[in-house]
């Protein structure tokens, strides 16, 4: 049942936060190199590459110089350290509707440029706050519809200075503590899908 609303999705944190207390699959090839890996080339005159509904089960390869890369809807099942190695680049990532249960801790870690990630209905059971501790630019993070039951500690989203959307949360979600948000200060928009609480 997909029918989780929003508790909270205002422009102010500070008033946002009182609502919130009240409410494997190994990749399929053996790799030598790269020459085991997918690729995708659906990139357009824009670097704009869209490989979403392509069954892609890992991570294909893109041109590094590749500004956004729509991988929704593919059956991914992991990120790798080295898949997204060399799209420095890059200012948008959705990995949206996959099928994700492990991210290396420095996955992202190339991504000095990324803007905008989204990792919503995947198959996350924890959270690392290693994946986004180099995402310095990182204005927009999705990561609804996991199976988490509690963000981690340390703090996610400490250092993520520029972050002005956020959204989390989803049926698994049990917990909220107040550090939880801790380094977020800036938000324009957060959103949080929790209706399944046990504590606060
Ligand atoms: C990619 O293509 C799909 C349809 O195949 C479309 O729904 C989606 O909006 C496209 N993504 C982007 C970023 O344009
Ligand atoms: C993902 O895999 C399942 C079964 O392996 C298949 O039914 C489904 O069509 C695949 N999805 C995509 C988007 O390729």
């Amino acid at each position: 049942m997909d029918s989780t609303p929003e508790l909270c999705s205002m422009r102010h944190l500070t008033t946002c936060s009182l609502t919130l207390l009240l409410a494997s699959l190994i990749r399929g090839q053996m790799l030598n190199g790269d020459e085991g890996r997918p690729s995708c080339s659906r990139c357009d005159l824009h670097l704009s590459c869209n490989c979403s509904y392509s069954g892609f089960t890992s991570v294909p390869m893109v041109t590094d110089q590749a500004l956004s890369l729509d991988l929704s809807f593919n059956n991914i099942t992991m990120v790798t350290q080295d898949d997204l190695m060399g799209l420095s680049r890059l200012r948008a990532l959705d990995l949206h509707g996959n099928r994700l249960a492990v991210i290396h801790p420095s996955a992202f870690d190339p991504l000095w440029s990324l803007e905008e990630l989204d990792l919503s209905d995947n198959q996350l059971t924890t959270l690392n706050h290693k994946w986004f501790s180099k995402l310095e630019v990182l204005q927009q993070l999705n990561l609804l519809d996991n199976p988490y039951s509690r963000l981690s500690s340390p703090s996610l989203f400490y250092g993520l200075v520029r972050l002005r959307r956020l959204m989390f949360g989803g049926s698994d979600l049990k917990e909220l503590r107040t550090g939880d948000l801790l380094g977020v200060t800036e938000l324009d928009e957060l959103s949080v899908h929790a209706n399944n609480l046990a504590r606060c």
